[in-house]
């Protein structure tokens, strides 16, 4: 199966000698990426934004901040000289213009899934990232999990053959984050629902083990089943059930299907099941606690089942990789292309459940 072929890109980094400076804007999920930047060496946390002042403050006394280095506006962070890289965690709508603010102000981003609302912001980023010789990685952090790592470690070293089908569901009982008037749920605001929020992370775990090879037609169908009755007091234009169906270059396929809210058995439960010519793999996650992961062969005639009592323990954080693609002028492993990639992807099934046809991926 054929790859996507990666770019080496240049970079404008400060010397590796001096630790490198990172920001965050957006202090929700962004005090995630605060947390695992603490724990990158040679990595400073050197500024931090949130137009919410209560956010602000607290995450300055946290990480002992002082307050010329929290700001209210994200561009006179970027604009500081303070900074030489910057995670962008704020609502989805602001991905897009945040990350081509501070890579015009000449910093690398770390931008929150999904990388923007849809294909066109996200090729703009990652084009305009590459003209300027600067680092743009995704904040694609369950591909990093040990469990995820461990089936990609079969996959990778072509322990499980040819992979012809992947299958990945991720099921919410009652589970439509954010509360009344949440930005979560309002498209204008979001790009979408539960495909957009979950379905990236699905998508970009499964096109990881396979490779990401390059995507060929997308089938999918969108619902809104539960919206009225959950949000009653909201704008709620988007989907909370998804179905997708990807062709892959080389004749491998993906089966998806997410969803925020669903008659489903378990308050929340994720399945991905990949199937080889020598093997198959499969990952359960119930109520976020992973079963042992399992591999299916033929060995010596006998069908056997391979639990692993251990996972792998080296996992980077995606901040400790995309600082290291910084320092070593490398490509972080969450990159901007496999963003754009997966953009491609859920915009292909949001345009064909409008249209009900399949949607030809070019380019
Ligand atoms: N990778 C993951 O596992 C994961 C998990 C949760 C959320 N996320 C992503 O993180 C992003 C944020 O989600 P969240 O749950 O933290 O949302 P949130 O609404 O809790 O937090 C967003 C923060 O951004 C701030 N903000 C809004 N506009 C801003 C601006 N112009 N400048 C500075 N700050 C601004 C808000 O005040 C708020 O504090 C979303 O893109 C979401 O998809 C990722």
């Amino acid at each position: 199966m054929a790859a996507r072929k990666t770019v080496r890109r240049k970079t404008t980094s400060a010397t590796p000698a001096a630790p490198t400076r990172v920001g965050v804007v957006g202090l929700g999920m962004g005090r995630h990426h605060l947390n695992c930047y603490k724990n990158v060496p040679d990595c400073v946390i050197a500024g931090v934004s949130d137009v919410d002042t209560t956010r602000l403050a607290a995450a300055g006394k946290e990480y002992g901040l002082p307050a010329s280095a929290l700001f209210a506006d994200a561009q006179a962070m970027f604009d500081s000289g303070l900074l030489d890289a910057v995670s962008i965690a704020t609502p989805n709508f602001l991905h897009h213009p945040l990350t081509m603010a501070a890579l015009k102000a000449g910093l690398h981003v770390l931008c929150e899934k999904p990388l923007a609302m849809d294909t066109a912001q996200a090729r703009e980023m990652v084009r305009t990232a590459e003209k300027r010789g600067l680092k743009l990685g995704v904040h694609f952090n369950h591909r990093m999990t040990p469990a995820a790592r461990a089936i990609a470690q079969y996959a990778h070293a072509g322990d499980l053959g040819e992979i012809y089908h992947a299958r990945i569901s991720w099921h919410r009982r009652r589970g439509i984050p954010g509360g009344p008037g949440s930005w979560f749920f309002d498209s204008k605001r979001s790009g979408g629902g539960c495909l957009i929020d979950l379905g990236v992370h699905a998508m970009d775990t499964v096109m990881s083990i396979l490779g990401y090879p390059k995507v060929l037609a997308v089938n999918g169908q969108t619902r809104n089943v539960f919206g009225k009755t959950d949000k009653p007091t909201s704008v709620m234009d988007v989907e909370d059930f998804v179905t997708g169906y990807i062709r892959l270059e080389g004749g491998a396929t993906i089966a998806l299907e997410v969803s925020w809210a669903s008659h489903h058995e378990h308050p929340e439960q994720v399945v991905m099941a990949i199937y080889g010519t020598e093997g198959g793999a499969v990952r359960r996650t119930e109520n976020y606690v992973d079963a042992p992961i399992r591999i299916h062969r033929r060995e010596h005639g006998n069908l056997v089942d391979v639990q692993l009592a251990t996972l792998p323990s080296d996992t980077p954080t995606v901040q400790a990789d995309f600082v290291k693609s910084i320092r070593e002028d490398g490509n972080p492993q969450c990159s901007g292309d496999h963003g754009l990639a997966v953009m491609q992807i859920l915009d292909g099934i949001y345009e064909s459940s409008r249209t009900g046809r399949e949607v030809r991926i070019k380019g």
